[in-house]
């Protein structure tokens, strides 16, 4: 026989919760001639076995039922599908922690918290210490706290050597221009890389031109390239976040992103960018969309992770309009657009694959490259052509 004190103890509960229980009708002590409590084996037993069903999610009611033989199978199969979700809740939680401590991959959970609260995601890498430009760069490229650096020296190696980063060409940048209702005086070039792009905008109107991105070495090599040409006094670089612009309200004309707006998510962009933009002004941007309704299996598995926001046509114009733009006119970029980037890369992984062979960032670059050049007709660049309608 156990006294009150000796039951709670080996089964690690407190006094109060075996007098809780027995108010509940789920225990019923015997009474010694002093009154005191004392409980038997059977006893021990019983409360071991609702501490379980308790466990199981079941209520002090429910553990009453099944005690006593009432059982609601029905009911017990919902717990059990609670419990298997909470179970593989619990997992990914695990999961979650070997891989920020460096002992799994980390590759998949950065893609699916970017994929269901991309702006979280972010705030947490940067409360985890990463510059905002490293997080950014982490979201989408390295994908990995821990080989971070060493996947971003890679993929620098890779893509110096290369002059657009991503798909775009002459053709395609001036017939956005041309769509543009009045002749600009402010241009902004918005994550402009090496600027091909931005010295066709200097080149082929009388703006004074700002081109942005956050990496200076493309700037740089912006800035010596047009030196010596006489239009060189009207482009000015900034090495500045394209979510941190400090330029007066409504004082650009025209606000130009080529494959860089994604960065931080294409509403976003055009919430952000747009009080920058003078009344009546433009925004041309560029983006990755879907072609088909039904994607093969494969590259729906690849986008759904590299760039979960890709959307069809019709979903972006509807984006566009409700935040507060209207459309001048939208097209789909050239099969030369999509060769000037994906041919040279193609080229560069090949030269790098026997010095780089355990490169993840190759390992990546090679995968995307792979997916582009298989399955080009069911995914393409567009560009949207786009005057501010409202001010806010
Ligand atoms: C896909 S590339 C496109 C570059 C260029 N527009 C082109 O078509 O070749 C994206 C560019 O955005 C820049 N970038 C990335 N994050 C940025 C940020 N937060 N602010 C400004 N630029 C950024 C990158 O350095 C890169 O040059």
């Amino acid at each position: 026989m156990y006294k009150i004190s000796e039951l709670a103890k080996c089964v690690g509960l407190s006094r109060t919760a075996i007098l809780y229980y027995e108010k509940q009708q789920l225990l019923t002590a015997k009474r010694l001639s002093n009154g005191y409590r004392v409980y038997s084996d059977k006893d021990l037993q019983r409360v071991r076995l609702i501490q379980k069903l308790l466990a199981g999610g079941l209520t002090i009611k429910e553990c009453k039922a099944c005690l006593d033989a009432k059982i609601n199978r029905q009911l017990l199969r919902d717990r059990l599908t609670t419990l298997k979700s909470e179970i593989q809740q619990k997992q990914q939680a695990h999961d979650l922690l070997l891989a920020i401590l460096g002992d799994t991959p980390q590759q998949g959970w950065h893609e699916e918290l970017n994929a269901i609260a991309p702006d979280a995601h972010l705030s947490w890498l940067i409360n985890q210490g990463f510059s905002e430009k490293e997080a950014l760069r982490l979201k989408w490229l390295s994908k990995d706290m821990n080989e971070h650096d060493i996947y971003m020296a890679d993929f620098m190696t890779v893509f110096s050597g290369l002059s657009r980063w991503a798909p775009g060409s002459d053709e395609d940048t001036l017939k956005a221009l041309s769509f543009i209702p009045s002749e600009p005086s402010t241009i902004l070039d918005i994550g402009c890389g090496k600027g091909y792009a931005t010295e066709l905008l200097v080149k082929n109107t009388q703006a004074h031109v700002v081109a942005i991105d956050n990496e200076q070495p493309v700037l740089t090599t912006l800035s010596q390239r047009v030196k010596q040409q006489d239009f060189a006094h009207r482009l000015q670089t900034q090495c500045i976040s394209m979510t941190e612009l400090k330029f007066d309200t409504e004082s650009i004309d025209l606000i130009w992103s080529e494959g860089s707006a994604y960065i931080m998510g294409v509403e976003n962009a055009l919430k952000q960018w747009k009080p920058f933009i003078a009344q009546h002004g433009a925004l041309v941007f560029s983006d990755l969309v879907w072609k088909v309704d039904t994607p093969s299996r494969d590259t729906f598995k690849y986008w759904s992770k590299a760039y979960p926001d890709m959307q069809n046509v019709e979903t972006r114009l509807a984006q566009i309009r409700t935040a507060g733009y209207k459309v001048t006119t939208h097209f789909g970029q050239s099969n030369r657009a999509w060769d000037n980037y994906y041919s040279p890369l193609q080229s560069r992984v090949s030269t790098l694959k026997k010095d780089m062979p355990n490169s993840a960032a190759l390992r990546d670059i090679e995968e995307e490259v792979n997916i582009c050049t298989q399955y080009a007709n069911e995914f393409g660049y567009h560009m949207f052509i786009l005057t501010k309608l409202t001010s806010t």
